[in-house]
C-alpha cells in the first residue's frame, strides 16, 4: 500500500497500525520539509504539499470514513496530532524566516549617514552654515549671546516696534511676502533679521550683547547678488552710556577677527527706521577694493520706547549683514545662485 492509496476499508489491527505508522512517517517527512525550506516562497510551497488539499495527510482524513467507529477514534486522534503538529512546525519555521528576511531587508536598507563611499568625498556643511557658525564664534569670542526668532513674523515686530509708520514709504525698500493668516497684512514672512532685536529687548531686561543669524525672505528675482531666500546676522548691544564710537569699534573688531587683520571698515552715512543715526558699512580687502556688508546704526529711541526701555536710561547699537555674499566674497562666488542649486561640481570645490 502506498501513502497516497485511499481505497479499501481494512479495519484489521495490523491496517490501523499501518495507518499510524504511516501517519508518524508523514509528520516527521513534512517536518523535515519545512524546517528545510530556506526561505518564505519555498516554506509557501512545502505547505501546499505537506498540508494542503492534495497532501498526503489530507488524503488520509479521507480514508477514515470507511475505518469502524473504534478505529476512526483512533487513528483520527493520530492524524489530528500529525496536523496540529505539522501546522506549529510550519509556524515555528515561517517566524524564524520572517525575522531573517526582516533582518536582511533592514541591512539592505541600512544608511549610513557617515560612511563615505569610496571615491566619493566627504560631504561637508553648506558655505551658508559654515560662515554662520564661524560669525557665531567671533561675536561670542567678545562676550555676545546668540538669539533667534521666528521666520515667520508679525507686521509688529518685523516693522511697527522698527518705527516703520503704517503705510509709510520706508515699507518699500522691503519687498514683503505676507502669510494668509489672521488679519490681512498682519502676519509675513520676515524680511531681514531686525524683528529679533525685538525680540530680545522684550523678551529680558536689558544689558543685551546678542546676535541673531537666520533666514530672511523678500520677494526678490534671484540674480547675481539678491536671492528670494536669504541669511542675515543681526547685533545688538544696549547698555548705559553705549556710543557710535562703541559701534564703529565693534564693527572694526569684528572685520580684523572675521577677514584678518589685514581688513579695514568705514562706516558710510544711511538711513534706517529704526537707528539715528544710521549707516552702511563696508570692509576694505587688503588689495584696496571696497565690499558693501550691511547696515548699522544707534537704536531709535522710539524702538527702545517700544519695546519697554527708556531711551534717558538705556542706548545701544544694532547691526545686520547678508551671511550669503559675506560666503560668496570669502570664497569667490560670483553668483549667489550657485550657493543653493547644489550642483555636485561646485560643492566639491570646498
Ligand atoms: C536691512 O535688512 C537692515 N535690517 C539692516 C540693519 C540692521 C540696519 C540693524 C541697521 C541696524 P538691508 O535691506 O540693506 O538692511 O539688508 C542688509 C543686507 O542684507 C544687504 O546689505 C545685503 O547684504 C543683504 N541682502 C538684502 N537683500 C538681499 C537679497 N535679496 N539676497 C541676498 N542678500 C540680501
Amino acid at each position: 500500500m502506498t501513502d497516497d492509496d485511499t481505497t479499501g476499508d481494512d479495519t484489521s489491527e495490523a491496517a490501523v497500525d499501518d495507518l499510524i505508522a504511516r501517519i508518524g512517517r508523514l509528520e516527521d517527512d513534512a517536518r523535515a520539509r519545512l524546517d528545510a525550506a530556506t526561505s518564505l516562497d519555498e516554506l509557501r510551497a512545502v505547505e501546499t504539499e505537506v498540508a494542503g488539499r492534495r497532501s498526503p495527510l489530507t488524503a488520509l482524513r479521507k480514508r477514515l470514513g470507511g475505518l469502524d467507529a473504534d478505529s476512526r477514534r483512533t487513528v483520527g486522534k493520530v492524524l489530528n496530532a500529525a496536523t496540529e503538529a505539522v501546522a506549529v512546525a510550519l509556524a515555528a519555521r515561517r517566524a524564524v524566516l520572517e525575522a531573517a528576511e526582516r533582518a536582511e531587508q533592514q541591512l539592505a536598507e541600512r544608511l549610513d549617514l557617515t560612511e563615505v563611499p569610496p571615491g566619493r568625498p566627504a560631504g561637508h556643511l553648506h558655505l551658508v552654515t559654515q560662515a554662520i557658525e564661524e560669525l557665531e564664534d567671533v561675536f561670542v569670542g567678545m562676550g555676545y549671546t546668540v538669539a533667534e526668532g521666528p521666520e515667520v513674523e508679525t507686521d509688529w515686530h518685523n516693522f511697527g516696534a522698527l518705527n516703520f509708520p503704517p503705510d509709510h514709504p520706508a515699507r518699500d525698500m522691503y519687498d514683503t511676502l505676507y502669510v494668509d493668516y489672521g488679519a490681512p497684512g498682519s502676519t509675513l514672512l520676515r524680511t531681514h533679521t531686525s524683528p529679533v532685536q525685538v525680540r530680545v529687548m522684550t523678551g529680558a531686561p536689558p544689558p543685551h550683547y546678542a546676535v541673531m543669524p537666520g533666514r530672511t525672505f523678500r520677494s526678490d528675482t534671484a540674480d547675481a547678488t539678491h536671492m528670494p531666500v536669504f541669511h542675515q546676522i543681526e547685533g545688538l548691544v544696549i547698555d548705559h552710556d553705549i556710543t557710535f564710537a562703541d559701534l564703529a569699534g565693534t564693527i572694526d573688531a569684528f572685520t580684523k577677527s572675521y577677514f584678518g587683520g589685514d581688513f579695514t571698515s568705514r562706516l558710510r552715512p544711511s538711513y534706517f527706521p529704526f537707528t539715528e543715526p544710521s549707516a552702511e558699512f563696508d570692509i576694505q580687502r587688503p588689495d584696496g577694493s571696497w565690499l558693501e556688508l550691511g547696515g548699522c546704526g544707534m537704536v531709535h529711541p522710539n524702538v527702545l520706547a517700544n519695546c519697554g526701555l527708556d531711551p534717558d536710561e538705556w542706548q545701544g547699537f544694532a547691526f545686520g549683514f547678508g551671511i550669503d555674499r559675506l560666503a560668496g566674497a570669502r570664497h569667490g562666488v560670483a553668483d549667489l545662485r550657485d550657493l543653493f542649486t547644489n550642483d555636485i561640481r561646485f560643492l566639491t570645490q570646498f
